[in-house]
Order: structure tokens, then sequence, then C-alpha cells
């Protein structure tokens, strides 16, 4: 077993543009194949990033002052993961890579918003059906907060996410700025990722379930568990602090695996930010559960910590929530914080009761109310297959708001499994959870609430892109379709799900 806390950990390096563009900053970001160390026992491991990187170089920007970004490709032309060519976008002879960029939580127009069938392989030779540019634009007219970008190829997602394509998108604004919050070296992102490895360093994702399914080999899997935690591409890194407050800006990037965070010395979070933005006041939270793809910006406050090392465990199971809880040995260990740094200078930095203003959205606005469920069945395979609605990919688009209207979504989960529903374009706000009767649905394919909506818990009362709908509840939504019209999607963001049909396009209608 890889011996823990031996690395400390990396802070990935901020990427500059290029240039300067007619007023506009243009970075260009190439993808490639390299080998790293990701544990000090471990020989290097093929990865796949962004300039090389695993994860990829951090971008800040600052709110209202666009980028353009050239996304390239310089990937093998084959695959290091396994591909099931069962899977729609990775069959009828798709070339085998295949990347386009998503900016996670980006308020983005469609043509730049990394669609999954606008895919590009390297240097451009091929592109999907729904390729227009290769230059992406980022207004970044949206409040501070901290995103991500990923990759997103139709068929291919869990693996090229898998093989380290992600990396952090910070945005700034003036009302962060005008808070004393912890910044600078005490200001820190942290990506969550899950991976296993073989004996020679490689990175192992299973080619098939178990048991195996006949007939597919290849196979995808329901959903993908690695055996280790890693923390901004090192496994089980430690880092040493000063007795002081830290702000860390966590992002789960895993596959499938939620983290239910808490410190070994019970130190609470301070949750300031959730994944759109600074929440109205600080959330304390012992702990701090995040579905794939969720974001917490936190605080955490070393300061009567000084001497002690401090582990930040895990405690979710997997499947959430009803699969097997994390080993503690193992996967129920993130990473470790030493406060056995001395103060380099007097701690300013403040967290204060009022961070932002935040409206809540009344859903006697909304415009148009919509069922959504999300459920399961066996393919032809007898593999479960996870749906939105019920339909498949390639079905008629359904989910058509007009440009401006604001809408509730009421997620019906009549799956075992918590879904992470993410949105692109827009922001949310978590109106309630409702359970309903389980049974009920079985016997009559009605859904009858059982008990009181309940309020979202504090620290998911702020603005949201990616939310949790668990078993037996129906989730609501509230959200207002703008700034742009178009073909955008919406999501599980378990990437084994995503990439076997739990994946629809929608679409702004325009006025006009
Ligand atoms: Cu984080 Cu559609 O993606
Ligand atoms: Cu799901």
């Amino acid at each position: 077993m890889l011996e823990k806390f031996v690395d400390r950990l990396p802070i990935m390096p901020v990427i500059q543009p290029l240039m300067m563009k007619n007023q506009i900053p243009y970075y260009d970001l190439t993808m490639k194949e390299s080998m790293l160390k990701l544990h000090r026992d471990l020989p290097p491991t093929r990865v796949w990033g962004y300039n090389g990187l695993f994860p990829g170089p951090t971008f800040h920007v600052f709110r209202g002052q666009p980028i353009r970004v050239l996304w390239r490709s310089a990937l093998p032309e084959k695959h290091f993961l396994p591909i099931d060519t069962t899977v729609h976008g990775a069959d009828h002879g798709a070339p085998e890579v295949r990347t386009v960029v998503h900016l996670h939580g980006g308020v983005t127009p469609d043509t730049s918003d990394g669609y999954p069938e606008a895919w590009f392989t390297p240097g451009f030779q091929q592109v999907g059906r729904y390729f227009t540019n290769a230059v992406y634009e980022y207004p970044n007219d949206q409040a501070a907060t901290n995103l991500w970008y990923h990759d997103h190829a139709m068929g291919i997602t869990r693996l090229n996410i898998y093989a380290g394509l992600a990396g952090m998108y910070i945005v700034h604004d003036e009302e962060e700025q005008s808070l004393w919050l912890p910044d600078g070296e005490f200001d820190i992102p942290l990506v969550l990722q899950d991976r296993s490895f073989r004996a020679d360093g490689s990175l192992y994702y299973p080619a098939e379930p178990t048991p195996p399914v006949e007939g597919v080999d290849p196979s995808v899997l329901p959903d993908f568990f690695g055996k280790t935690n890693l923390v901004n591409g090192k496994v089980w890194p430690y880092l040493e602090v000063e007795p002081r407050k830290y702000r860390f800006r966590i992002l789960n990037g895993a596959n499938a695996r939620f983290y239910g965070l808490s410190l070994s010395n019970d130190l609470p979070f301070l949750q300031i930010g959730t994944d759109q933005g600074l929440l109205e006041h600080p959330v304390p939270v012992t702990n701090l559960l995040l579905a794939p793809a969720e974001r917490a910006d936190v605080v955490i406050d070393f300061s009567s910590s000084a001497g002690e090392e401090i582990v930040m465990r895990n405690g979710a199971a997997s499947p959430f929530p009803q699969g097997k809880l994390p080993n503690p040995k193992t996967t129920g260990v993130v990473m470790q914080f030493r406060v056995k740094k001395h103060l380099s200078s007097p701690d300013h930095s403040n967290v204060p009761h009022n961070l932002s203003t935040y409206h809540v959205m009344n859903p006697v606005q909304s415009n148009n109310e919509r069922n959504l469920l999300l459920s399961m069945r066996p393919d032809e395979y007898g593999r479960s297959i996870h749906l939105l609605n019920d339909q498949l990919w390639t079905d008629p688009i359904t989910e058509m708001p007009r440009l401006g209207d604001v809408e509730i979504w009421s997620l019906v989960n009549v799956s075992n499994a918590t879904h992470p529903i993410h949105l692109h374009l827009v922001k949310f706000q978590i109106l309630d959870r409702q359970p309903f009767d389980a049974e009920v649905y079985e016997n009559e394919g009605r859904i009858v609430p059982t008990g009181k909506r309940m309020k979202p818990a504090l620290n998911e009362q702020g603005w949201k892109d990616t939310v949790r709908a668990n078993p037996k509840e129906i989730t609501r939504i509230i959200m207002k379709f703008e700034p742009y019209a178009g073909l955008f999607v919406w999501h599980c963001h378990i990437l084994e799900h995503e990439d076997y049909e739990m994946m629809r396009p929608y679409v702004v209608v325009g006025k006009g």
C-alpha cells in the first residue's frame, strides 16, 4: 500500500495569456501526454493533461474581462484507457481520441461551451458535427467563484477526465476583493480525485464491471471508484501551514466518488462560497459533502492548532448514499495539514458576516415547471442505463425554455443513487427536497409525496450549478435562462452516467 503524507501538496501553476489581441487576453493550451510522479513510491504515470499538467494550469480571470482560449490537442491517436464502442458517441467508427473543453459553471455562448459533439482530434484533423470554432471566448461576466474546465467529448468523457484533462478556473470580482479574505499563498485550490494504479505506476481503469457483461468488452461501468485519493495530482499529500486562516477552493473532480470531508481535530470548515459564488453569510460545517463537480469555497482557521497534524478525512459512501463506507486507512483519508510553520506575518484576514447579497428567487416568478424523472433501466446486455426522463441522447429535444424565462425543474429521482445534476449556462437556486412513496411509484408509476418540502442545507442556500438529487426525493431548482439563446446540455455529473445516456441536449429559444 502507498504510504500517506510523503509528498508535499502541489499547487498548479497559473496560466498566463500568450498575448493581447484587440484588448483581449489570448491563451493557447495544448493537451499532451506526459509522465508524472504522482507519489514518491510510484514510477511515473502516463497522464493526459492541459499543457501536459495534471491537473491543468489554473486560470485567474476578472469579472467583465473576457478572454479567448485556443484549445488544441497533441494527444496520441490511440487511447490508453478502455473504450466501449457500444456507447453513443464512441460508436460508428468515431476516432478513438476526441476532445472538447467545457468551462463548468461558465456563462458562455454555446459556440464556446464545449458541446459534446463539437469535439476535435489532434491537429483538428477531424471534428464532430457541432464543431464551429477552435478559439473559445469566455465573457467572464459573472460573480467571483471557482469554476473548472474539463473534457466533455461524447462517449469518452469519463476516460479523458480520468486520464487527467481537468483544471481550475477562478473568477475574481470587486465584491470579493473588498473583503479581507485570506489571499496570496494562503489561498489554495484543492482538486480532489480518486485513482487506482498498477504496480508499474500506470493508471488503472477497469475494462469491464464486476461481474463482467456478456458480449461487450470493454464495457462501460455503472460507476468507478479509485483506491487512493489525490489532491492536486498527488496521492495523499501533506501541506505545511502556518497557524492562521487559509482559504481553500475545494473541487470534487472525481468520476463518481462523493466526498464527505471532515478534519481529524474537529475544526470546522467555514464555508464562504458555493459553485457559483459567495454565500450571503459564512456557514460553519464539520461534515462537508461534495458530489462530483460540486465546489466549496472554505476558510480553515489553524490559529489554535499550532504544532498539530490534522488529517482531512472522507466519510462518504460509494456509491452514494447506500454503498460501502470508505476504508479509514485508504479512501477514507484525503490529505494532511501540518501546522508546523511559524507565522510569517500577522494574520489580518477576516471572514465578515456579510459576504455577498443574495436575492432569493420566488417560485411565483416562474413561467414553467417541469417534472423530470431520474431513472434506470437495463440495456440489451443487462447493464444499467441511467436516464433523464426516460430519454436517450438522440431522442428529440424536450427542454426548450425561452430566453429570459424562469423555470422550476423538479428532479424526481426514482433510482437508488444520488445523482449530481448539472445544467450548462445557468446558475440556479435549490428550492427544496421532498420525499415520495417509492412503493406507490414501483406499483403504479405515480409520484406521491410522503413528507414536507425540506429547505436545502444552509451551505446550499447560495447559487449553484450542480445539485444533489437524492434517491426517492423530488429536488426542485429554480433558474432564469439567460443571457444566451442556443444549444446546451444538462446531465448527471457522475461521469459513467453522463457517458452512458444520463445527458440530454436542451435549447434556450431566442426571441423573434
Ligand atoms: Cu462539468 Cu457538462 O460538465
Ligand atoms: Cu447519475
